[in-house]
């Protein structure tokens, strides 16, 4: 048996009931993984509930002679992110991996954004990351080991316009995975984020109207979701044990280790800085470092290869 066999283990997926999260539950049954697929059935804005679409990807599952349970419940609610770990257990006696997919988007310039849109975005991205993660993290403690992974966004890691909600809960994400990395390392439990790029209903509402339009439609839509699903499946493998606290991206066939936080530049004084020294001094030494006011598409500035 390779390391990168999931036989034996059980996945839950949230938000797999389409898009990116269908096809990594698609992939991970394909390798032997036992999965809950937790869909709430949610519009892009996370209105509605249609549970027919968890159990649609069960029945491709099952039809492939996978294993596999539905679960319809809201990564938002506490309460249902422990019956989403509990049908794990229940149905198939364990839980090895956690991926948190399920996500929304509200999106507002900033200097009109609700207060709901803010909280709705939090909600399903940032506080359901944290309730499911949390919810399983008892089991994988006893159990010592553990893999979650979270998918996080370049419009948190670089930026975008009009998502200030979404950016900060997928940037929020990045830290919380850290923060379980560092928590949970001594039990043998992993935790890794990945940026997906994907032509999913997420994106898939730009108008198609002029030649521009169209041709940057057919650009996008060579990043497929089932593009994301190799490096999911690795990472909930045995074969990624030494791989924890780690942001990746995926974009169609490439992908890309994404830096983190450290300091650029330092400039120190003994007699301390004042508003005036730091306007003379630190400022235009540290200018060339400066980030520009970029955006994802300013950064990843090539066709999908
Ligand atoms: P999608 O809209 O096709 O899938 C999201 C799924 O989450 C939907 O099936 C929806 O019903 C479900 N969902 C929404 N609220 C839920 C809740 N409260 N509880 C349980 N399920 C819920 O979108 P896509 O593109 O497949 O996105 C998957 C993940 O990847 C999301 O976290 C998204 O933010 C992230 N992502 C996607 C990118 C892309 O290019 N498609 C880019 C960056 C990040």
């Amino acid at each position: 048996m390779n390391g990168m066999s999931l036989q034996d283990k059980v996945v839950l997926v949230t938000g797999a009931g389409g898009g990116i999260g269908r096809d990594l539950a698609i992939a991970l049954a394909a390798q032997g993984a036992r999965v809950v697929v937790n869909d709430l059935g949610a519009s892009v804005t996370g209105e509605g509930q249609d549970r027919s679409r968890a159990q649609a990807v069960v029945d491709e599952i099952q039809s492939a002679g996978g294993e596999a349970t539905a679960n319809g419940d809201s990564v938002a609610d506490w309460a249902a992110a422990h019956r989403m770990v509990e049908q794990a257990l229940d149905t198939f006696g364990r839980i090895d991996a956690v991926i948190n997919n399920a996500g929304i988007l509200r999106d507002r310039f900033f200097h009109n954004m609700s207060a709901d849109e803010w909280r709705a975005v939090i909600d399903v991205h940032l506080n359901g990351t944290f309730f499911v993660s949390r919810a399983a993290a008892p089991h994988f403690k006893a159990q010592q080991s553990g893999a979650y992974i979270h998918m996080t966004s370049t419009s948190g890691l670089i930026g975008n316009y009009g998502q200030a909600n979404y950016s900060a809960a997928k940037l929020g994400i990045v830290a919380l995975s850290k923060s379980i990395a560092l928590d949970m390392a001594k039990f043998g439990v992993r935790s890794n984020c990945i940026s997906p790029f994907a032509y999913s209903r997420m994106i898939g509402s730009i108008p198609t109207d002029t030649p521009d339009q169209q041709a940057r439609v057919e650009r996008l839509q060579r990043m497929q979701t089932h593009h994301i699903a190799p490096l999911a499946v690795y990472l909930a493998s045995d074969a990624a044990r030494e791989v924890t606290a780690q942001i990746f991206a995926v974009r169609a066939n490439e992908i890309f280790l994404i830096s983190q936080n450290r300091p650029v530049r330092s400039l120190h004084n003994s007699n301390g800085w004042t508003p005036q020294t730091i306007a003379e001094r630190v400022i235009p030494a540290m200018k060339p470092s400066f980030y520009k006011l970029e955006r994802s598409p300013d950064v990843f500035d090539w066709d999908p290869v």
